[in-house]
């Protein structure tokens, strides 16, 4: 089965709307099969945003995402990786459309509320360098 990475950044964790983003991939139909809340390591994060290294915001977005607590999980079913990113709306949340989490919840590029892996390959890469295989819940046995 599909999976995607996910995470509440520390905006989200900080006003308190993990339970609302797991809630909406949870009504969804999704299911959750790995989450810790955490902060991130400057080492972390750095792999993490790599492709994003030579742009002018990379030190402010490190910085940010290293700020305090963020919830990462790890979500699947199916097309998840793509109705993911449609559940939470345009990166810059003053042009996501109103129902998605960032349409809703979010006002600045930087605080954007959530990261969502955006292909197969980053969800597969985002996964294991936040989890563990043990820490990954299977619902079926066949998965
Ligand atoms: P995310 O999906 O986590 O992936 C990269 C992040 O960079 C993105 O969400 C935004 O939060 C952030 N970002 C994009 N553009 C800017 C910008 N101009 N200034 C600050 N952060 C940005």
């Amino acid at each position: 089965m599909e999976k995607t990475f996910l995470m509440v950044k520390p905006d989200g964790v900080q006003r308190n709307l993990i339970g609302e983003v797991v809630k909406r991939f949870e009504s969804k139909g999704f299911k959750l099969a790995g989450a810790k809340l955490m902060v991130i390591s400057n080492e972390l994060a750095e792999k993490h945003y790599g492709e994003h290294k030579e742009r002018p915001f990379f030190g402010e977005l490190v910085d940010f995402i290293t700020s305090g607590p963020v919830f990462a999980m790890v979500w699947e079913g199916e097309n998840v990786i793509a109705t993911a990113r449609q559940m939470m709306g345009k990166t810059n949340p003053q042009e996501a459309a109103p129902s998605t989490i960032r349409g809703d919840f979010g006002v600045t590029v930087g605080k954007n509320i959530i990261h969502g892996s955006d292909s197969p390959e980053s969800a597969e890469r985002e996964i294991s360098l936040f989890f563990d295989e043990s820490e990954i819940v299977s619902y079926n046995k066949q998965d």
